[in-house]
């Protein structure tokens, strides 16, 4: 039958490949098996039942052969062959899917090699064992779709011109990426997930065990570099780091160059402090290699992960070859999900090749595991061997994966014909007479089935299945047999949350690692440090530096380090924010007792004084240079020193607002009273000098007018300076570390530093006049008295700016407490003290007489 001539048209360009590919797959150039039943539609299956060795020779110089052989080596494969002939015979059995069809078969040995699939695929499509490309001479039925097949390169070269002829293919292990491409591949589906599904359940399993540093072993074929390149993105992109990606050439040439490139990897892998290798490849080729290759087992110490492809595919169950294999111990693989297939134990056990309808199927299997060829009868075959004979670890029939698949396939095929086969009757047509295998396609894409193992069937977009792995550990038994063992899946249907399940606690690591593995570049930082980069390395790789002072980190690995809130401090580890103490003085510590009580002490003491001269008022001591100045002076300085009281405690709105202006107006009044006094000397001095003008200005009005004038200016700034900008309560946080000190925000600094230097000018001033005056003569030499009090006063006061810069926290206060208690004593001390010491002790005296006597000028009254 000729095909479509649109098709014809279509397949052109491909037409020369494959009349170039009829040589090749001539019949005397075939390797590999291939077995056929009629029925009314034919399920293609291009079957990986042996494996390939390519030889490459040289036959003269500079010219290079390959050379392809097949050989079976795992009697595995031929479970494939098994569920796929179970599958079909059961589908013919069951009235349920497809009545009244038979399904046969057309299997073939893809020998794990591009070109024999190839002409595996040909054959299958032209039914012709010498194919002829465009034509289907199939004498027992049509063709309806291919299963096939394991490996990437075959099934490639299967769906690249089996598309053409809009086959439905199904390939039961084939798990690269580019087959996700719905135009090049529309009629491409699969059973088992895309490589690339892995990677979310790769960087899950990171995270899981917080391995941020990991090597990739990779191999040179494309897919997988193009894989790996995309696994390694996705790896930084979620924030790790690769520490090296290596490439095994997958064509063994053993020559010197290619030991080289294993020695060097060997090397890398080794003194990588990467202890996390990813093993991805979309063959099994590395894992048999490196279990085979005694150079491999110089690494110690590698956790690797094994990729799907690799680790489902790899052969684990044969003896002899894994007692090498103690590099694979402990390691975690992903695998596609094993099923069970019901009753098809039973099938295998009971098979034997004079009862089996299909002879030919079993012969192979039979020489294989028992070494004779049962149809032949000059064979050593007793006639009794069964594959229940065969150990589990030779002929597995509880765990399948792709055996599992192979079945699986079959179903969905079936269940797209027998829908595909409903539609048509339904429409009064016959499937056996009308099939159309683009028809199919849409059938296929709409296939809904649940699975013996409860997987459910639904092709996506891009003919993938739902994505789902199991993650298994391989662990070396101590007779030298790996097996794995399921520890965990990966189920991306599930929620985001819940895809990745792992149950740790049954991971039998690799004795090298006493507990579970780390695999990281730098230890990770404590909370209170933050990591700095190593430069021209990998983020993962990085120093800690504690956190500078007043920062912090809560969280491990921290970036940067935070500030605390205004109100807190780091602890001493820096790894959290702590209130900070609030400190300051108050009566209930020593220092603030100590100075309430001198307070107290002084104040008592300028009160006795005050009584004193209001006791003597009349006598001449009391009465001379100005009783009324004295008395506003000793009040004055009372206040002062209770004033200082204000300074202590809790910093409030209110004492806030009184400190400074208390301390300003009152200082003003006792200066500007000394000042007058000053000056009162001076003047009566000046007045006594014959027609003196200056002799009206001498009194108690004038002094008392002087001081009121010079306290009216300190009460201006002082109230211009509540009225803008009055001080209010706040905190010093910067002086002490971890503390909080109430203190007094100014409000205006140029306010402050107005009062200050208001009553700075005025002690000057005095401080000036009394000197100018301290030689005249005067009663009880008043002047130098003033004159020594201003001293006083002024060091007081200049050397309380350095001790007052100086200090921190509450003693800044005590600071200035101290100041006030010291000047205003050194005033009350040498103004005072004399006259008291005359007043008490020496009554003497304290005569007119002896005061006029002394000082001949003193008109004073
Ligand atoms: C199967 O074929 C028989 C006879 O050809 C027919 O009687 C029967 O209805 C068919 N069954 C179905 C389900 O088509
Ligand atoms: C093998 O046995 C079959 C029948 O069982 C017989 O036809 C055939 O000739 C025998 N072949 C040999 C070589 O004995
Ligand atoms: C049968 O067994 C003998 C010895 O046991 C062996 O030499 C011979 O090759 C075997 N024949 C076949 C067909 O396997
Ligand atoms: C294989 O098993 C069958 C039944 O299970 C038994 O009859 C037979 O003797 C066994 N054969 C060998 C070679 O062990
Ligand atoms: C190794 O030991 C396991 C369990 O101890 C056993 O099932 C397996 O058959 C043994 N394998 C070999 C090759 O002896
Ligand atoms: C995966 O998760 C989905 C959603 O939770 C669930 O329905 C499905 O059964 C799971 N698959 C397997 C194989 O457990
Ligand atoms: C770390 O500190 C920040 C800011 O103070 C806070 O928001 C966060 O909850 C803290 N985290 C932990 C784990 O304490």
């Amino acid at each position: 039958m000729l095909l479509h001539p649109m098709l014809l048209v279509f397949t052109l360009t491909a037409e020369i490949q494959i009349q170039a590919l009829r040589s090749i797959c001539s019949p005397g150039y075939r390797y590999a098996q291939s077995y056929f039943k009629g029925g009314d539609l034919i399920i293609g299956g291009v079957l990986q039942m042996s494996d390939s060795t390519f030889f490459t020779f040289e036959s003269s110089f500079a010219e290079f052969r390959t050379s392809i052989e097949c050989f079976r080596s795992k009697l595995r494969y031929y479970r494939h062959l098994l569920a796929f002939y179970f599958a079909i015979e059961e589908i013919n059995q069951n009235p349920e899917i497809l009545p009244n069809i038979t399904l046969g078969f057309h299997m073939y040995d893809s020998c794990s090699t591009a070109i024999i699939a190839q002409c595996a695929g040909l054959i299958t499509l032209s039914g012709k064992e010498d194919p002829v490309p465009g034509y289907r001479c199939h004498q027992q039925g049509q063709l309806a779709g291919f299963i096939g097949s394991l490996s990437s390169m075959t099934s490639n070269i299967i769906a690249r011109f089996v598309g053409l002829y809009r086959y439905p293919q199904i390939s039961y292990g084939m798990m690269d990426r580019l087959f996700d491409n719905r135009v090049d591949f529309p009629f491409f589906y699969r059973i088992v997930p895309n490589g690339y599904s892995q990677y979310q359940g790769f960087i899950n399993l990171l995270n899981f065990f917080r391995w941020n540093w990991v090597g990739i072993l990779t191999s040179n074929d494309d897919s997988d570099q193009r894989d790996t390149e995309e696994l390694k993105r996705e790896i930084i992109r979620s924030g790790k780091c690769v520490a090296f990606v290596e490439t095994l050439p997958l064509l063994f040439y053993i020559t010197i160059k290619y030991w080289i490139t294993l020695m060097s990897i060997v090397d890398t892998i080794s003194k990588s402090l990467a202890n996390v290798v990813i093993l991805y490849s979309s063959t099994s080729y590395l894992t048999t290699q490196i279990c085979t290759v005694p150079f491999w087992q110089e690494i110690e110490g590698k956790l690797w992960i094994i990729s799907a492809a690799s680790s489902s595919l790899a052969n684990l169950n044969v003896p002899g070859k894994i007692s090498n294999c103690k590099i694979f111990s402990g390691s975690l693989a992903f695998t596609i999900a094993k099923g069970e297939i019901p009753r098809f134990k039973d099938f295998i056990h009971s098979i034997h090749p004079s009862t089996f309808p299909e002879p030919p199927l079993l012969q192979l299997l039979w020489m294989d595991a028992f070494n004779c060829d049962p149809l032949s009868n000059l064979s050593n075959c007793t006639g009794q061997e069964m594959l229940s004979n065969l150990s589990h670890l030779q002929f597995d029939v509880d765990n399948f994966q792709f055996t599992y698949s192979v079945y699986t396939s079959i179903y969905i095929l079936a269940h797209a014909l027998h829908n595909m086969y409903i539609a048509k009757s339904q429409l009064g047509g016959d499937l056996k007479q009308e099939f159309q295998p683009w028809q199919l396609n849409q059938y296929m894409k709409k296939v809904h089935f649940k699975t013996t193992n409860g997987r459910e069937i639904i092709f996506d977009a891009k003919g993938n299945v739902p994505i789902y792995y199991d993650i298994v550990n391989w662990v070396l038994l101590p007779n030298g047999t790996l097996i794995s063992v399921n520890i965990g899946s990966f189920n991306q249907t599930a929620p985001e949350d819940h895809q990745f399940f792992m149950n740790p606690s049954t991971i039998l690591w690799n004795p090298y690692f006493n507990e579970t593995p780390r695999s990281i570049c730098s230890e990770s930082c404590a909370p209170g440090y933050r990591k700095i980069l190593q430069p021209g390395k990998p983020i993962c790789c990085f120093d800690c530096v504690h956190c500078s002072e007043g920062e912090f980190s809560n969280t491990s690995d921290a970036e940067n380090c935070m500030k605390c809130p205004e109100d807190q401090w780091p602890s001493e580890k820096k790894d959290q924010c702590i209130p900070r103490t609030i400190e300051f003085l108050s009566y209930n510590d020593l220092l603030g007792a100590t100075l309430g009580c001198t307070v107290i002490l002084f104040s008592i003491i300028t009160v006795v004084v005050l009584g004193i001269f209001i006791k003597y008022r009349d006598t001449p001591v009391v009465r001379a240079n100005n009783r009324d100045l004295s008395y506003i002076l000793l009040i004055s300085l009372i206040l002062s020193f209770l004033c200082s009281m204000l300074f202590i405690g809790h910093a409030g709105r209110v004492s806030c607002l009184l400190r400074q202006v208390s301390f300003g107006i009152i200082f003003t009044i006792v200066i500007s009273s000394v000042l007058a006094k000053t000056i009162t000397v001076l003047l009566a001095f000046k007045a006594t000098k014959p027609n003196s003008k200056l002799s009206k200005w001498v009194g108690t009005r004038f002094s008392s007018h002087l001081v009121l004038l010079c306290s009216l200016g300190e009460v201006v700034i002082c109230t211009a300076w509540l009225l803008i900008s009055p001080p209010f309560p706040d905190y010093d946080i910067q002086s002490e570390k971890g503390k909080m000190i109430p203190k007094c925000n100014e409000g205006s600094t140029i306010a402050f530093y107005s009062v200050i230097g208001y009553i700075g000018f005025l002690a000057l001033l005095s401080f000036i006049v009394a000197f100018l005056v301290r030689k005249l003569p005067d009663s009880f030499n008043e002047a130098q008295h003033i004159t020594f009090s201003m001293l006083v006063f002024c060091s007081v006061w200049v050397s309380f700016i350095p001790a007052y810069l100086s200090t921190k926290g509450k003693y800044m206060v005590a600071v200035e407490i101290f100041a006030i208690l010291a000047s205003s004593a050194g005033l009350l001390g040498c103004i005072f003290f004399p006259k008291c010491y005359i007043i008490l002790l020496r009554p003497e005296l304290n005569t007119k007489d002896h005061i006029i006597g002394k000082n001949l000028c003193n008109k004073v009254k």
